[in-house]
Formats: C-alpha cells, structure tokens, sequence
C-alpha cells in the first residue's frame, strides 16, 4: 500500500521489512533479525509456569483496569524501583504500550488536538496520531545532541507553533537515546510552564545501560505514563502493559478503556505477576544486550557506518549515507543479497531518514556475529 492509499500514513517499514524476511526463511533462507526490537531469550520460567498452572480453568474477562494483584505488584514496583506511592486505582493494564497510546489520546485531549513527538522516534506515535485524526509537530533531535531531547528545544518548537501535549520516551527507539535525571527534570518542568500535558513512553525502563531509569512520576502527578512488559521482561507478544494516569483523566480514559478493550487478556496479565518477581532473570537478558551493544556499535563503525553506542534499549541508529541516500532500497537490498533484516531510517524520520538505518542488538550474540560478516561482504560487493 503507498502513503497515498493509506491516507497520509506510511507504513510502519519495520513490520514490512520483518514480512519480507520471514516471507524468505519460509523459502529456506537464513536470516538474520535485527530489524525488530524483539528480545531473543522467552519470558522468565516462572512466567511460564504462572500461566501452565491456569490454563485448564475458565479465563473470563478481568476487572477492566486489569487484575487486582497485576495492579497491586505494578504499585510495588513504583515504591520499590523509584521511591513513589502510585494508587492502584491510577493503573490501568493495557495490550501493550500500544494500546496505552490509543487511551492516552483519546483520555487525555480533545478531538484534534497537536501532540508533538521528537524525529526521530517511534514510527506508529506520528501514524497512530494521524490515523486518529490528531495533528503533530515534530521536534528535531540529533547526533550531535546525542540524539537527547531538551527543554530548550521543547520551548523553540512550543514558541514557533503551540501544541496541547508531548510523547516522549526514554531511552528512545531508534536511537536508543536517553535523557538524565536533571534533563527530564527540566522537560517536566517546561512542560508544566507552557501547559503541555507530557505522556511519558517508559518502555525501555530497565534498559537503561548508564543507571537506574528515572520515571516522570518522581517529578510529577500530572503526566500520562505508559510503560510495557515487551521488552525489559521479553514479552513482546503477549501483549501487555500498563498507564499511570492523571486524576483528571482517569475516569475518562477507565471508561474508554471499558468501551474500547473491555480488560487486557486474562493469560497475559497473570503471566505478568510473575514477570514482575522476576527482575533477576530480565537483568541477565539485558547483561547480554550491553555485551552486544559494542559489538554491532564497533562492527558498524569498521563497515563505515558511524554511529554512537545508545545510553539504553537495543539499537544502533547508524548513519549509512557513505552508502546510499536511500535507506529503504539498502534494507530491501540488505535482505535480499545478505540475508540480514534491518530498517530504514525513513521509519523513524521522513525527513533525514533517508541516511540512517537502525539494528536491534536484542539478539543472540552469533546472530550480531553473522550479520556484521554478511553485511562486510555485501558492502565489498
Ligand atoms: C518507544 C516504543 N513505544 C512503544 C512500543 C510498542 O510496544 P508494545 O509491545 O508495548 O505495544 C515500542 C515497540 O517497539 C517502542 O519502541
């Protein structure tokens, strides 16, 4: 489908570049995946054995703001990981952080209201506004920022055209990005001073390779906050998450939550109880993110790709222009040629995406291994 048939919206070119490569292993091709942000090892045993233990019994629907216990164990997890008392009547669990977005939308602004989002960033935050008929703005973060966003350059984009609320996430994806403790201190802060409601995406909490990760809810009651069990507890596909929502929109998003999900699946929730008792397990996953994050950061700078080792998540958002100014044809090349799956930067950024490609280091070591020797032959082509 082109934008045009699409209504504006662009395809989501990760999830297209994973069709394409799974669409070539079930030919009997060998690929290497590093085009999602997809953990390789499964969930923690016990999450495992938490859901075997249920299975035969009925799975009605839950409470429509999730299982008591989920949300008693995420209101821990707030006292225990950031020091802040969170009610567990401000939680509501989520099908995933996506589906936190829909509500946070829909709950937190009037219909067309301006949300602004940073380029790069999450591809489905620009087509999951426009789908739903919302306006944006984007402000630019770059390399030479670290890719960090700031309250100065939140305060410019506000002066040179107003917007109702910020999405923002650290770490960030694609660049794997992450703002300190001041700095999200002060994006709070401005947000307050202009009026900006902040939705904070806390996706890649515990991901974070250079400290602890620092919640909006140690600053502030105000945000929106949407976090997520697919990554830090390698639950992608059990679709689960959770917000922590303002006492001014909470009513109204429990009942569009009500209305529009009913209650996020039963299975999953239990299974995320016992992820959330499983920390231990979710750090010795991201001890192997961090060993290989040097590993694809130092193998794409010796290909010629520059590109900064990320403050957090699994990604290396790596400049390619040394080889083409058009990141999409390279991917679709990439695979095509060397069997590696990677995405194009014009997911993340329509405007100077072109020269950019990101790389998931969320897989097996052999598999970093494998790509960067494909890529290496690929690229003496
Ligand atoms: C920044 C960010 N937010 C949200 C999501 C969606 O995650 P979920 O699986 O919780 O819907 C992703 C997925 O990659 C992401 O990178």
């Amino acid at each position: 489908m082109t934008t045009d048939q699409a209504g504006g919206l662009q395809p989501f070119y990760s999830m297209e570049i994973n069709a394409l490569a799974r669409g070539l292993e079930a030919e009997g091709r060998d690929i290497c995946f590093l085009e999602q942000g997809q953990p390789a090892a499964p969930p923690a045993p016990k999450v495992i054995e938490a859901v075997r233990a249920v299975l035969d019994g009925p799975q009605p629907y839950t409470h429509f703001a999730g299982l008591p216990a989920l949300r008693a164990g995420l209101a821990d997890y707030y006292a225990t990981q950031h020091g802040v008392t969170v009610g567990r009547d401000s939680i509501i669990a989520t099908m995933g952080s996506s589906a936190g977005f829909i509500l946070a939308f829909l709950g937190g602004f009037a219909a067309g209201a301006t949300i602004a989002v940073t380029r790069p960033g999450y591809p489905a935050y620009l087509n999951t506004l426009h789908g739903m008929g919302y306006r944006t703005v984007e402000i630019p973060v770059t390399a030479a920022d670290g890719w960090r966003l700031t309250a100065a350059a939140i305060e410019a984009a506000y002066l040179a055209e107003k917007f109702d609320g910020l999405l923002f996430a650290s770490p960030a994806n694609p660049t794997g990005a992450a703002v300190t403790r001041e700095q999200l201190g002060e994006i709070v802060a401005v947000c307050a001073k202009l009026g900006i409601r902040f939705i904070s995406d806390e996706i890649y909490h515990g991901l974070d390779y250079r400290g602890p990760s620092v919640s909006a809810l140690e600053f502030t009651r105000d945000a929106i906050i949407i976090n997520s069990f697919s990554k830090y507890y390698c639950m992608t596909g059990w679709r689960i998450g959770w917000m922590v929502l303002p006492d001014d929109v909470l009513r109204r998003t429990q009942i569009l939550q009500q209305n529009l999900f009913i209650a996020a699946p039963t299975l999953s929730q239990i299974a995320a109880i016992a992820a959330l008792g499983e920390r231990d397990y979710a750090e010795e996953q991201k001890a192997h993110y961090a060993a290989n994050r040097p590993l694809l950061t130092g193998g794409l700078r010796a290909l010629g790709m520059p590109v900064d080792e990320s403050d957090g998540a699994f990604y290396a958002y790596a400049d390619v222009s040394r080889f083409t100014n058009d990141s999409l044809g390279f991917c679709k090349d990439l695979l095509q040629v060397a069997g590696v799956a990677a995405t194009p930067g014009i997911d993340f950024d329509r405007v100077n995406g072109h020269r950019f490609v990101r790389f998931s280091y969320a897989g097996s070591k052999q598999t970093m291994e494998t790509a960067l020797q494909r890529m290496r032959g690929f690229l003496a082509r």
